[in-house]
């Protein structure tokens, strides 16, 4: 009997090698090669599509202009932070994908979500592969989803699950988990890169020829990228993905791909006793509930999306010894030893023998450099021992040569701060209101010094 070839696929990018190799020749990502069955079934059908390629007829071009593009109608899925994310409500023909962490609320969520479509009167599918129908049904009397006639398939198989929805048209399927799905054309197991694709590209070929939506749930690798082929997130209309600290009950759910609406939009949950509720107001979260002001704490606004959030950022310096350390959390930390340098070099504000260590509150990753003021706000307010006032925000970026730079969307994140009761701002000269805004200060500055001087005369 002849030996079973075999071949490395790479988990990045699906490219394959008749070899191992420590580096990807496709994508040159190292590590990545796995042993994985060749599948000779591909190859025959591959030749058979080229010799006969000649003889296929071309296609009708057609002028952009004259192609009918009505505007795609949305069903909203009755949970307003999700549909956020969504771009207001899933797409006839649209396929969703959604990754996190085991645990996070996945499955959760998207019950949730189907119960209240079904309710509505549309028609849905639950396909699992994780756990049993009892499971779930376990978990929707937990949700207090009692008499819900959500349709539930536990089932692995991909011809299956399509032959399931050809026959019964859902309006919306969720499938939980793409890992688990198989196909029994290919010979590797479920859940690697070959069977995660196929069955992905299959999945998403239904959802447009038949217009049911499909939402997959993904798995995440250990350094928290979507498990199986990068192609995936390429395939799918949307990608979302799932975040939040185990030992926080928020969960934070942002959109990193949408064909259909914005990016970067986050929608924001509460796990409790009754599944994932919606938070409206999630500036609250991220901000500590001081009753006085303490010494070493900003308030900043961030943007997310479209949606400007309030978050604190704290700073604690303290006597370093030799070999001083900085540490962030939920900041980038080359920056914050950028921003020390501009500190000590335009301002005089000298941290060479502290420690600097600064965190964004509520477990908030903020990327953006409009955190720069808030940072060096906070730590020059730590150094000196002296408080901020009640009622205070700043945000920025600051350049090296000292300079204060304006963060897009300033009259937004002011608003924000207004509406939530904050009296007191400093920002970038340009992001400066034309028109007052109602209850808030708003001092504008153009350098650094501006700032502190201005920062001194408050406290
Ligand atoms: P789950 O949706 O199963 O996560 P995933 O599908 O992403 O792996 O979430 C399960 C977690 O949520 C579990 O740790 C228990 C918790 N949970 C609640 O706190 N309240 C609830 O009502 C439910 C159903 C789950
Ligand atoms: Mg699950």
């Amino acid at each position: 009997m002849a030996k079973e070839k075999t071949v490395y696929t790479c988990t990045e990018c699906g490219g394959a090698s008749p070899r191992w190799l420590g580096k990807c020749p496709h994508c040159n990502a190292w590590n990545t090669l796995i042993e994985s069955v060749a599948d000779n079934a591909s190859a025959p059908k591959n030749r058979y599509s080229q010799q006969f390629q000649s003889l296929a007829k071309a296609c009708e071009v057609t002028a952009l202009a004259d192609i009918e593009a009505t505007d795609m109608s949305r069903t909203p899925t009755g949970h307003e932070e999700l549909d956020r994310v969504l771009g207001g409500g899933i797409v006839e023909g649209g396929v969703v994908l959604i990754g996190g962490d085991p645990g996070i609320g996945k499955s959760t969520l998207l019950l949730q979500a189907l119960d209240s479509l079904e309710r509505a009167g549309l028609n849905t599918l639950y396909v699992t592969g994780e756990e049993s129908g009892a499971q779930v049904a376990l978990r929707a009397r937990r949700l207090g989803l009692d008499g819900s006639q959500v349709k539930v398939m536990a089932e692995i198989q991909l011809d299956k699950i399509l032959a399931t929805l050809e026959a019964t048209r859902p309006a919306i399927a969720v499938i939980d988990s793409i890992q688990t799905v198989y196909s029994g054309q290919l010979t590797s197991a479920p859940g690697s890169v070959a069977q995660v694709r196929e069955c992905a590209a299959h999945l998403t070929r239904a959802a447009k020829s038949s217009g049911v939506c499909i939402v997959l749930v993904g798995h995440v690798t250990k350094e928290g990228a979507l498990a199986g082929p990068r192609v995936l997130e390429h395939m799918v209309d949307t990608v979302l993905y799932f975040e939040g600290d185990t030992h926080s009950s928020f969960r934070l759910v942002r959109a990193i791909k949408n064909r259909f609406g914005a990016v970067n939009e986050i929608g924001v949950f509460a796990m409790t006793e009754k599944g994932l509720k919606g938070v409206s107001n999630p500036s609250a979260i991220f901000l500590s509930q001081h009753s006085e002001p303490v010494p070493g704490s900003c308030v900043m606004v961030t943007l997310e999306g479209t949606r400007p959030l309030l978050v604190e950022i704290q700073a604690l310096v303290d006597d370093g010894g030799p070999n001083p350390r900085r540490l962030s959390v939920g900041l980038d930390r080359d920056r914050l030893a950028m921003l020390l340098a501009v500190l000590h070099r335009h301002a005089g504000v000298a941290c060479m023998d502290q420690d600097v260590f600064v965190n964004a509150v509520g477990g908030v990753r903020i990327s953006e450099p409009a955190a720069d003021l808030a940072v060096m706000l906070a730590i020059t307010s730590s150094l000196r021992g002296k408080a901020l006032p009640k009622g205070f925000l700043a945000f920025g970026e600051v350049g090296l040569a000292g300079e204060v730079r304006p963060a897009p969307r300033g009259q937004e994140r002011l608003k924000e701060a207004a509406k939530l009761g904050f009296s007191v701002a400093v920002v970038p000269k340009a992001n400066a209101p034309k028109k007052p805004i109602e209850g808030l200060t708003i001092h504008a500055v153009e350098r650094i010094e501006q700032a502190l001087d201005l920062m001194r005369s408050l406290q």
